[in-house]
Parts: C-alpha cells; structure tokens; sequence
C-alpha cells in the first residue's frame, strides 16, 4: 500500500515516515518546508535506505496535490501538515485558520478527485474541554477551545466528520496526541523548534546543551502533586506506530471515528527534569515563575479505546524519550542546521 504523508519532514510526519516504510508501506511525501528543513528529508533516505518520492508543495497547492494523486497509486493519506504554535495562532490567528482549515480541505478535495478515500488526521488533545474529568475519553466534551490553534483542530474535526457523513466508503481517523517528545533511537531525526521552543521536552533539551541558561517552570502552585503541571508525554516513536495502527483499522473500517493517543500517566514538570537528569547525567537548571496564560493543571488520556480497536498501545518508557531526546539534541546542538 502506498500512503501519502504530508507535512512529512516535520517532527511526527519523519518518524511516522521512518515506521511506515519499516513496516513495508510505500511512501510518497510532501512538505513546503515552512517549519522544518530539506535535511531531515536527506536523513530519512540515508536512515531508510530508501529513496522514496518527495515533492516540495503545499498542500492547498491543488495543481501539485492531483499532479502527485496522478503520479502514484496512493491509497492513504496521513495529514500531518499545519501550523502548530499555540501564541502564534493567538497572534496570527488567519495564517492558523488559512494554512490548516484550507489544507484540509483542499486535501479531501484533491482525495476526492483522485478517488482515495482513506484519511488520518492529525488532532490533539487541546480539542478537549478543559473542565472535563479526568482522564479525557474519547467521548469527554470537546470544544471551547483555548486559542485558534486548538479551534483549527476541533473544526478540521468537524469538517472530516460531516465529509465522512456525505462520502459513505471513506474512512476517517481523528488522532488525538498528547504530548509527544523523544526522537528516533538514531539520534538522527528529532524535533527541531523553530526560535525559542514553546514545549517542554524541546526547552529542557536546550538546556542541557547549554541553548538556554534555565528552565521557566509555570507555575509551581497547581492543585498537583508537586504543585507543577501534569500531561501525558509520549513517545513520538509510540506515536508512530499509532498510525501504522489506524491504516489497519481504515482497511476494515468506513466512517469517521477518534482515538487518543497516550500513555495514560501523567508527568509533572519537576519529574520531568529529573527523569531527564537521571537518564542523561545532565543537570536541568530551572526557576519557578508564574503560571502561563492558558495552562490547564492536569490532564491525561484514557486509553483503552485505542487499545481494544486499533490494539495499540504506548510502550517506551519517560526514561526512554528523555535518552532519546538527548541522543538527537546533543549530537545535532542546533538541529538540522549545520
Ligand atoms: P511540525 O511543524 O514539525 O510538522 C509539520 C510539517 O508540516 C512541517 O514540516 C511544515 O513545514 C509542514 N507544513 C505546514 N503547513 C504546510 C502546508 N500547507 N503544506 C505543506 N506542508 C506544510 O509539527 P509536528 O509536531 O510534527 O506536528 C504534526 C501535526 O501534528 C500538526 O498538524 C500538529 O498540529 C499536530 N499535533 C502536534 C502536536 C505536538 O505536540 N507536536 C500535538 C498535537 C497535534
Ligand atoms: C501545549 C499547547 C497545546 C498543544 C501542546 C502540544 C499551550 C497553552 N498549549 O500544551 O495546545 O497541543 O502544547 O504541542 O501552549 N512548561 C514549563 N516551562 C516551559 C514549557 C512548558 O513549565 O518552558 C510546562 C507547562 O506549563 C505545562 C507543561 O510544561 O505544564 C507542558 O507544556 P507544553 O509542552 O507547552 O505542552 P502543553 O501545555 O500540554
């Protein structure tokens, strides 16, 4: 089966890449390039060992989209494409709104078009309601988002819901990450933050390698257990495999249906810092400051739905990422920039 992977060269799209052609998928892949670099592109034929078609376009490019539907008998397709800072999106809310509302669109146009009728897509968690109980299932509210990023999410949602209502063969999967971190055990593709990074993992790693003097914990005075915030970080290589799940599931499967993808433990910040300083040796300086605008406390994913229908689950351990995000940031201190 050849599956399309747009958004390709970026974090998750890579390693997906890296699993789908492990498992024995053709890929073709496409990436403009407006957050990550032709590199890691270069990185994953050199690690794969397979010179797999690329094309630099954008998705909502509809020309570039029938052109590659027209080259390659794609029977999937995996949307990882789109804009994902959380206060850019408050800043810049109609690049969030034209880049992922459009490419999702543009890109069941172009399905259609060509006949593919298989389409995963990339959600989050953030579509959740923040006042649900804990953990968050699939069936917890969503909506009322915090910030146009997470509003894109919850409506591409929508869009793919009400698309796979009118197109009755197709089949949709909404997956819904946590936190993803780690990288690839090669230590040759990981996640390379454009600027200051915004998430955890990424600003701790900056840390180590000396990129930034401490880290900023937000807040220490959360009704948590250590006062600091709580997610569920998984392994972006758990993560992966999630979707080499969910292509099995739309073989035998036609409608629109929504997992999560966690781990089901929460993590807070400080245990964080110290399972990476014990997995790496490393000491993380860190200072306590203010809560950030917007942060939830707590939160973490239900995941027994994921496991009884896509039988998928998390296996790397907190200790595992952090090893792995060290191995990929201490040998590529700036990323994939030279
Ligand atoms: P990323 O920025 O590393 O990867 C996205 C890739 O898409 C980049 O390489 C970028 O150049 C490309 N892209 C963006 N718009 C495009 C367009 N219009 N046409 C072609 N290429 C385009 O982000 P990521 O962390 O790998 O996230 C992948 C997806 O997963 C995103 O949709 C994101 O919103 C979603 N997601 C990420 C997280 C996370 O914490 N990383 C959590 C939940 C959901
Ligand atoms: C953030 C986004 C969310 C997005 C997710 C994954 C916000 C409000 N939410 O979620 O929409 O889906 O990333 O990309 O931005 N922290 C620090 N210091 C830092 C960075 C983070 O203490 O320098 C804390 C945060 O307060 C939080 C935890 O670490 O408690 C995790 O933060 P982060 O990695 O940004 O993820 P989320 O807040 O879950």
């Amino acid at each position: 089966m050849t599956v399309l992977v747009t958004g390709g060269a970026g974090y998750i799209g890579s390693h997906t890449c890296l699993e789908l052609i492990a498992q024995g998928y053709d890929i073709v892949v496409t990436d403009n390039f407006c957050n990550s670099l032709p590199e890691a592109v270069n990185r994953l034929k050199t690690l794969s060992g397979t010179d797999f078609p690329f094309y630099r376009a954008d998705v909502r490019d509809a020309d570039a989209m029938d052109g590659i539907f027209k080259n390659h008998e794609i029977e999937c397709v995996i949307h990882f494409a789109g804009l994902k800072a959380v206060g850019e999106s408050v800043r810049l809310p109609l690049m969030y709104y034209g880049n992922n509302i459009a490419s999702t669109v543009q890109l069941c146009e172009a399905m259609k078009r060509a006949r593919v009728k298989k389409f995963i897509f990339s959600s989050s968690a953030t579509v959740y309601n923040g006042d649900n109980d804990m953990p968050y299932t699939e069936t917890s509210r969503v909506g009322d988002c915090a910030n146009p990023y997470g509003r894109t999410k919850y409506m591409c949602e929508q869009i793919l819901r009400d698309v796979s209502a009118a197109e009755k063969d197709w089949s949709v999967v909404l997956l819904r990450y946590f936190n993803p971190i780690g990288a690839h055990e090669s230590g040759q593709i990981g996640e390379e933050p454009d600027g200051i990074p915004n998430n955890l993992m990424p600003y701790i790693a900056q840390t180590a390698v000396g990129r930034r003097e401490y880290l900023p914990v937000f807040g220490a005075d959360y009704e948590t257990p250590d006062g600091t915030g709580v997610r569920d970080y998984i392994h972006v290589a758990d993560l992966a495999r999630g979707h080499v799940a969910a292509i099995r599931y739309c073989k035998q499967y036609t409608g629109c249906d929504e997992f999560n993808l966690g781990t089901g433990r929460g993590t807070s910040v400080l245990e964080l810092v110290s399972a990476f300083e014990q997995a790496t040796g490393v000491k993380i300086p860190y200072r306590i400051e203010a809560r950030r605008p917007g942060d939830l406390p707590l939160y973490y994913a239900a995941t027994d739905k994921a496991a009884k229908v896509l039988d998928w689950r998390a296996e790397k351990t907190i200790a595992q990422a952090c090893a792995d995000s060290w191995r990929w940031q201490s040998r590529n201190p700036n990323g994939y920039k030279a």
